[in-house]
């Protein structure tokens, strides 16, 4: 057997190019969601950018990384600190991997009925974990970590993603040149969930910079009780330092079923298998694409589904099925 050319062989990075795991961050691709075409315009197309693709798996690899390296360039993070954060999950797994790359010990606080497959997740970056009630959510991880931060300040270095510039800033040095260049300037809409609102806010702002028309849209939970991982709902949680709801031009709520029925259709009609709060973005997306006859619609997929095959989206999918199947 002859092996393959060089030309053939997929091209991947030299040592030179990536020399950690952190340089792989960002430059996610972008796919057109072929499925919604038979409920939109003609002239309208949909992309979406697909976050999963980062390592650690998520969007949030992106501000994980952009604010720990402000943190290493301040010094406020520096040997003998342990990176400690409040997390739903995807923060904790970027910050885990990210502390495993750079020898930083990292400790996450966060509700303790998170999936199963992030908290092994954790354990195999060797991150050191603290659960908070499942009744609180999110905003009862952000209280217990304030208090473990209060006990030992000296300690910790606490990135505050809920409220430093750097978790936006880190959208609007990446995720918006990626999204301006990947369309050739010819995004209308860009189309984003709000849990720390970072991926909202600097994406939106660089795009508008670009050009005052692109419109921006945030996707929240249409109420507080909702299963949709890494969203808030804005008037019943604690509101992100860098939420600033006059820089986007629409918010859309979203029902958690709406969201899910979403994530079925993407995986069993585009092979696109991704989480809950996607679902929820494209759902959003839908929404804004019915009202144009042309546009250029990018909505943040933030990450893959094969982390919440144990949660409820995907015990929910067998029920539903069933019922479907009976009636
Ligand atoms: C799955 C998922 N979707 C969406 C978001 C929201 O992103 P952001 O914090 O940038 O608003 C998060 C945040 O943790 C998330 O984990």
């Amino acid at each position: 057997m002859t092996g393959a050319s060089t030309a053939d062989r997929p091209r991947l990075a030299t040592t030179a190019e990536a020399l950690r795991i952190v340089d792989l961050i960002g430059n996610t691709p972008m796919v057109e969601l072929r499925c919604l075409r038979e409920s939109i315009a003609p002239g309208v197309t949909i992309y979406g950018k697909v976050e999963g693709f980062n390592p650690g798996g998520s969007v949030k690899a992106r501000s994980a990384w952009n604010l720990v390296r402000r943190g290493l360039e301040s010094e406020q993070l520096r040997p003998g600190k342990t990176i400690l954060e409040s997390t739903s999950g995807n923060t904790g797994i970027a910050l885990a991997m990210i502390g495993a790359a750079l020898g930083y010990p990292v400790k996450l606080v966060m509700p303790e009925n998170v999936s199963r497959e992030r908290k092994r997740v954790l354990q195999a970056y060797n991150a050191e974990t603290v659960y908070s009630s499942p009744m609180e959510g999110s905003d009862g991880a952000i209280i217990l970590c304030r208090e473990i931060l209060a006990q030992d300040p000296e300690r910790y270095f606490k990135p505050d993603q809920y409220n430093s510039e750097y978790n936006s800033e880190a959208h609007y040095l990446t995720t918006g040149p990626e999204i301006w260049k990947q369309t050739g300037g010819r995004v209308t809409h860009l189309v984003a969930t709000i849990g720390t609102s970072g991926t909202v806010m600097g994406t939106g702002r660089f795009l508008k910079e670009q050009s005052h028309d692109v419109q921006v849209v945030a996707i929240e939970p249409s109420d507080s009780f909702h299963g949709i991982e890494g969203l808030k709902h804005m008037a019943s949680s604690i509101v992100p330092g860098i939420w600033h709801p006059e820089q986007v031009d629409r918010v859309v709520g979203v029902d958690t079923e709406d969201a899910y029925d979403m994530v079925y259709n993407l995986a069993a009609k585009d092979g696109l298998l991704l989480g809950q709060s996607s679902g929820a973005a494209v759902v959003g997306a839908l929404e804004v694409a019915r009202d144009l006859t042309s546009g250029v619609i990018v909505v943040i997929l933030c990450d893959f589904g094969d982390r919440y095959l144990s949660t409820n989206l995907w015990l929910g999918w067998r029920d539903r099925h069933q019922l479907a199947a009976n009636k």
